[in-house]
């Protein structure tokens, strides 16, 4: 008999990150379709970053993000349930002799837990690996771990609200995204809505605020919301 209700999250959905290959292609696409210049700055502006900063970026993968961050704060823990990521990352840190990113085997939901309060948590393109309610249980978790006003940035894909026929708003989606950005784009998202948890905008918004964060900021580009948010009770 098995009465285990916790969520297994070191299970991997949709794309395998713990396969060497894939995690290489990630990074050469990523590379090349975005300007993590420009994501740096918005973050480390949105998480009101100070050299003497902790931040959290969960999810990290191959911690383009952290990186950037680790040169605008004090420290910056990375964490991600892929090892091959963390070593992908770690060697990446190296190369750049960057010595203030710390990895850490650890998810939403369990595995690290930050040994100081936080000034800022970050999690992009990663949230929706957990269904919702586990969602729900990662934001209290990370409104935990922040100082009282500790800022959090959250990007990812949300369904936006003002549809009703939801299977073909995706397909359009799908369809648009590859005129913008290619088929390899396309297929990964199509991918994305099959097999992954991206939840609607009402829901997010509502669990963030359950979690105790005040909304600051919403910002829908094309395919990506980004919410910044602050930790108020
Ligand atoms: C699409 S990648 C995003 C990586 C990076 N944040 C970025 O912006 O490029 C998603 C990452 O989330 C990680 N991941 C999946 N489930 C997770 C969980 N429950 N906790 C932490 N990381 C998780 C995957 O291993 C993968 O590295």
């Amino acid at each position: 008999m098995d009465y285990t209700c916790y969520y297994q999250e070191k299970v991997q959905i949709g794309t395998d990150y713990n396969s060497v290959a894939e995690v290489a292609v990630y990074d050469e696409r990523m590379s090349r379709t975005r300007d993590f210049a420009a994501e740096v700055e918005a973050a480390a502006t949105a998480l009101r970053l100070s050299s003497d900063s902790v931040v959290w970026d969960i999810g990290t993968g191959t911690s383009e993000i952290a990186l950037g961050l680790a040169r605008r704060c004090r420290r910056v823990e990375a964490s991600d349930i892929s090892s091959v990521m963390l070593d992908y990352s770690r060697t990446k840190a190296q190369t750049r002799g960057i010595a203030n990113v710390f990895f850490h085997n650890g998810g939403f939901l369990a595995g690290f837990y930050p040994e100081e309060p936080l000034d800022g948590c970050i999690t992009q393109l990663a949230l929706h690996h957990l269904p919702d309610a586990w969602k729900m249980v990662a934001l209290q978790r990370i409104a935990g771990a922040l100082k009282p006003g500790g800022r959090f940035f959250l990007k990812d894909v949300i369904f936006p609200d003002g549809q009703t026929d939801y299977p073909a708003a995706w397909q359009a989606s799908v369809a648009a995204l590859e005129r913008h950005s290619g088929e390899a784009q396309a297929v990964a998202y199509a991918r994305h809505i099959r097999q992954e948890y991206s939840t609607f905008e009402w829901v997010i918004e509502g669990m963030l605020q359950r979690a105790g964060f005040s909304i600051i900021s919403r910002n829908v580009t094309t395919f990506l919301t980004d919410y910044t948010c602050e930790k108020t009770r």
